[in-house]
């Protein structure tokens, strides 16, 4: 890919990404790498956080993965201990894990809707927080993926709506009690992007579904994860430093239109036609 940024712009830093075995939150860490990054790759499967690190080892970057659930802080901080004793203290953290589905609230159970909201915004408070004792002393920065579905209210979101909105605010309260200690704290909110479990997941059955969510988007496509990456990586560079409890969209203008065209295709895809 072209790269638009100066060459080695995280060089000397640790960057530790939960969620990065796969998807966005992966590209990042890749992205981050390719920048001079050491990076830390923790996940829930420590088969694909050794893969994604391996990846990176091989296209010439430093990088290890370390495996723990978000959703518990004991082991999430024992991995992010390991993390910080390989490659010293922690510069940049990126809370990238992420759970949906596709379901009504009416019909989702209570363990549906706390399990989506344990990984998103439980999972990114764990993560914060885990690392808050390790981050380096003079700057650290932090990042969370939020979504589109933090301030568009969408069908067959609900439990992804409340947990993105809950990490914008967590986010943004953040920014406030821990800028003292040098520590920035940011989101991004993509909307669809492709090639990602999450878009397999919510537009599962190819053209119609695609055309559809393509319809709500001005720009009339998807994001790609470069795309997003990039934006990681502006918001966790020097060039960043006076941005703190931002949301950044990132999304082809798709929150501006509103969640009709989005929201519909997904109720539609769990409704039985007709049903109201
Ligand atoms: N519709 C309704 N409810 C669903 C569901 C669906 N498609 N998929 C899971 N659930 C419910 C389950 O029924 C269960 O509730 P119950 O115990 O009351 O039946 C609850 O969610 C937890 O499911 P479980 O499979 O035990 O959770 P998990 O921790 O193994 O998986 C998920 C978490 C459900 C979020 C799973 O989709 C996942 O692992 N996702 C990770 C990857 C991903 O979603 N990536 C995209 C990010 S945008």
């Amino acid at each position: 890919m072209n790269d638009i940024f100066r060459p080695g712009l995280l060089r000397g830093r640790h960057a530790l990404l939960t969620g990065a075995g796969s998807g966005i939150t992966r590209r990042i860490a890749e992205r981050f790498a390719a920048h001079g990054a050491t990076v830390s790759i923790v996940g829930r499967q420590a088969a694909r956080c050794d893969a994604a690190a391996a990846a990176i080892g091989a296209a010439g970057g430093h990088a290890a993965g370390f495996a723990a659930d978000v959703r518990d802080f004991d082991a999430l901080s024992a991995a992010f201990g390991l993390a910080r004793d390989r490659f010293g203290p922690i510069g940049i953290c990126v809370a990238g894990a992420a759970g949906n589905f596709v379901a009504e609230a009416a019909t989702m159970t209570s363990n549906g809707f706390r399990t989506v909201v344990d990984i998103d915004l439980v999972g990114t408070y764990n993560t914060f927080r885990a690392a808050l004792p390790l981050l380096h002393a003079d700057r650290a920065d932090l990042l969370a993926l939020s979504a589109v579905q933090s301030t568009m209210p969408t069908a067959a979101q609900a439990h992804v709506c409340a947990a993105k909105a809950g990490i914008d605010m967590l986010v943004r309260t953040l920014s406030v009690e821990w800028s003292a200690r040098g520590i920035r704290c940011n989101a991004i909110a993509p909307g669809p992007v492709a090639d990602t479990e999450g878009m397999d997941r919510l537009a599962p059955d190819g053209d119609t579904s695609w055309s559809r969510l393509l319809a709500g988007i001005p720009m009339g496509r998807a994001g790609e994860r470069d795309e997003i990456a990039d934006l990681a990586l502006f918001l966790c560079s020097g060039a960043a430093r006076y941005i703190n409890g931002s949301v950044v969209a990132i999304d082809g203008g798709q929150s501006n239109l509103g969640s009709l065209p989005f929201g519909s295709m997904l109720r539609d895809s769990v409704r039985p036609q007709g049903r109201t």
